[in-house]
């Protein structure tokens, strides 16, 4: 996809520019001319979404910050001076406590469509292990900036989690006293919470630009997984077909994301983290962010602490390695019938997941839990055996074929049974 240019400077200064540094011409071939295949479904526009969303986080944090004050005796009546005294200080907190929340939504949404679409399959596994990264690196952000407005669920939380570095032999016990800059949750934590979560939408800003790039070097995957093999039939210019349906994507997300700032401001949030933190009251549930859950449901379901936290990395850590897993040649679900119903049955289990690790942990749940944790991870074996054995069904040879409807030893094609269609309707 990427190598020849289309780009033709055509005043004097462009070309002067052109000559010594050529970002015009990068802009129009990754943004303007870049070929996209033309079957690419709605599914296609969270890369987008996700870009919006971060600089949308960038940019309300940065006003945020101004605003701020991270010093654990005054942080929580700052986030409430930010409330009520500053201008639209609401909305921008508001926009970006919701708006972390619908950052996750798109992620996982675009993490989804990798899996059925087989985004992640060759020649895109380093694009694949880009993202990986990112994910950890949004949670790691997501969990710093949540321990900020310094209330209960913040302080416990943050307890919780770093407490879990204890679990490692030898180096545990230092660790957390190094996270901590201290012997407990305290200023210290906070201090560098605050830059960390400062820091890190950068780093995954910076990641997000080898991911594009990844994503330039090899093109798109599209829903039927077949590589593009003629530019000239199969794609589609980025500019304009792209572009607008991104931008029209982008808009239907702003308004599913306006209503939650704007009438449901608390529904992704907990009512504790409104009751500044207290080292001395142990909240009666403490449970993360909506977007941890599943994670801390496979972290609670081993008794044992150490193991808990490695099913936990490794729950996450297995999706680096699904590119060499998944067996199958065969990229999208689709043409897949058994791995497609294991695809949405891990769905399901995600959602369960999800849902068990909001519930305290004490029977059934935890049982539940351990039932659940091992069908997660059965997915990825699952994957890798049934690529072995299964049977796909007819595929289009190629991305025109699909589009236009002819299918390899079908008796016509689509679109020739609907041109032959079309008197009668008319008729
Ligand atoms: C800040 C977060 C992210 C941003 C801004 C981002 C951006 C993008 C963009 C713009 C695209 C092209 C449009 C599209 O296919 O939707 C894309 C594609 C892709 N992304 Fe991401 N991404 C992010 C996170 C992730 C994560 C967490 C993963 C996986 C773990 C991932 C995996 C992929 C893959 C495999 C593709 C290629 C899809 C295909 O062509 O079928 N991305 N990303």
């Amino acid at each position: 996809m990427s190598g020849h240019s289309s780009y033709t400077p055509k005043t004097g200064f462009e070309r002067w520019l052109d000559a010594r540094l050529p970002i015009v011409r990068l802009m129009h071939d990754s943004a303007v001319s870049y070929p996209v295949p033309r079957n690419l479904n709605y599914f296609w526009t969270f890369g987008g979404i996700l870009m919006f969303m971060l600089v949308a986080q960038i940019v309300t944090g940065i006003i945020l910050a101004m605003h701020y004050t991270p010093e654990s005796k005054m942080a929580f009546n700052s986030v409430e001076h930010i409330m009520r005294d500053v201008n639209y200080g609401w909305l921008l907190r508001y926009l970006h406590s919701n708006g972390a929340s619908m950052f996750f939504v798109a992620v996982y949404i675009h993490i989804f469509r990798g899996l059925y679409y087989g985004s992640y399959k060759a020649p895109r596994e380093v694009l694949w292990i880009l993202g990986v990264v990112i994910f950890l690196l949004m949670m790691a952000t997501a969990f710093m900036g949540y321990v900020l407005p310094w209330g209960q669920m913040s302080f416990w939380g943050a307890t919780v989690i770093t407490n879990l570095f204890s679990a490692l032999p030898v180096v545990g016990e230092t660790i957390v006293t190094f996270l901590w800059g201290g012997y407990s949750v305290d200023n210290p934590t906070l201090n560098r919470f605050f830059s960390l979560h400062y820091l890190l939408p950068f780093m995954i800003f910076g990641v997000v630009i080898l991911h594009v790039w990844a994503l330039h070097h090899v093109g798109q995957n599209n829903p039927t997984g077949v590589e593009v093999k003629n530019v000239q039939k199969e794609t589609v210019p980025f500019t304009p077909y792209a572009t607008i349906k991104d931008l029209f994507a982008m808009v239907c997300f702003i308004f599913v994301f306006s209503y939650f700032v704007f009438y449901q401001p608390n529904f992704m949030g907990h009512a504790d983290n409104y009751i500044p933190a207290n080292p001395a009251v142990t909240p009666a549930h403490i449970v993360p962010e909506w977007y941890f859950l599943p994670f801390y449901a496979i972290l609670r379901a081993i008794p044992d602490k150490l193991g808990g936290v490695i099913a936990m990395f490794a729950a996450i850590a297995v999706l680096a390695f699904l590119p060499w897993l998944d067996t199958s040649k065969v990229k999208s679900m689709t043409y897949r019938p058994v791995a497609k119903v294991m695809f949405w049955a891990f769905v399901f289990v995600c959602i369960i997941l999800g849902w068990l690790g909001a519930m305290p942990a004490e029977e059934p749940y935890v049982t539940y839990s351990q039932i659940f944790t091992a069908l997660y991870f059965g997915y990825f074996i699952g994957l890798f055996v049934i690529g072995l054995f299964e049977k796909p069904l007819a595929m289009p040879t190629s991305i025109a074929d699909s589009v236009l409807g002819a299918m390899p030893g079908g008796s016509g094609s689509r679109m020739a049974s609907a041109t032959a269609a079309e008197p009668h309707a008319k008729g």
